[in-house]
């Protein structure tokens, strides 16, 4: 386990997670994967059975602070203080008018989508700072760049995923580290089932997938601003 490289990816249990996860896998990654869902991440444990890769795997609600602390701490001990991708990309979308939505629903999507990526960011920053290397990736959203009538939670956690993201950079880049914010449009993933685009003209979860492989890829010195990766033809 010690040469290979290593990731943890979270909400690797359905879409855009899943994705990442098996492809980092299937390229011979130890990936640390966590969601709610016990079961999907047995599922896939058992899948790289047979892999070149290696999958670990702890269920986890972000929403709960001391769920994420146990969740950091399983994670940098199983992969021995080695994470070379972080990728904080688990998430949830609740769309209303800013008068018909709740504190309480404020604060449940801001623990998921902003303050749990935070929590990981700011414990695994300092491995990587030591190591001299790492990539953290922020799975934001065009609802990060601009934000419309009934996007106002959603945009407030993704905009502030951008903001972390500007930080980690500056933060991390003295000492190797790169921190990308990744914006897509509609990506065909189960979030978006009933969206008003087929699945089939929307970008992919493999197109993330590549573009995190491409930002590994760059040199050391080169890393490119947050990435808003469009949709042919729309949002
Ligand atoms: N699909 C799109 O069009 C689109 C566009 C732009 C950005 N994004 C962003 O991409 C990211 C991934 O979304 P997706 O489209 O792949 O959605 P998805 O298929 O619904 O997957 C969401 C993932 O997040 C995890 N998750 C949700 N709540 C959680 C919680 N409380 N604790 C732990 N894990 C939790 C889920 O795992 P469990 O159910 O196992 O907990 C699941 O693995 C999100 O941040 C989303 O905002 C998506």
């Amino acid at each position: 386990m010690k040469d290979r490289p290593t990731a943890l990816v979270t909400g690797a249990t359905s879409g855009i997670g899943l994705s990442v996860a098996r492809g980092l896998l299937d390229s011979g990654y130890t990936v640390f994967m966590t969601g709610r869902n016990s079961e999907a991440l047995a599922r896939e444990e058992e899948r790289a059975r047979n892999g070149p890769g290696q999958a670990l795997s702890l269920a986890c609600d972000l929403s709960r602070q001391e769920e994420v602390e146990r969740l950091i701490a399983t994670a940098v001990t199983s992969l021995d203080g080695r994470v070379d991708i972080l990728v904080n990309n688990a998430g949830i979308a609740t769309f209303g008018m800013i008068e018909e939505s709740s504190p309480e629903e404020f604060d449940h999507i801001v623990s998921v989508n902003l303050r749990a990526p935070y929590l990981l960011s700011r414990a695994l920053l300092p491995l990587m700072k030591r190591r001299g290397q790492g990539l953290i990736v922020n799975i934001s959203s065009v609802a990060g760049v601009e934000a419309w009538a009934g996007s106002s939670l959603y945009s407030i956690t993704k905009f502030g995923l951008r903001g972390l993201t500007g930080s980690l950079l500056s933060e991390g880049a003295p000492h190797g580290v790169k921190a990308v914010a990744l914006c897509p449009g509609y990506v065909a993933t189960p979030l978006v089932a009933g969206a008003p685009v087929p699945p089939g003209e929307m970008i992919q979860p493999e197109d993330l997938l590549r573009t995190i492989f491409y930002l590994r890829d760059l040199s050391p010195s080169a890393v490119t601003g947050d990435i808003v990766l469009k949709r042919l033809g729309g949002l």
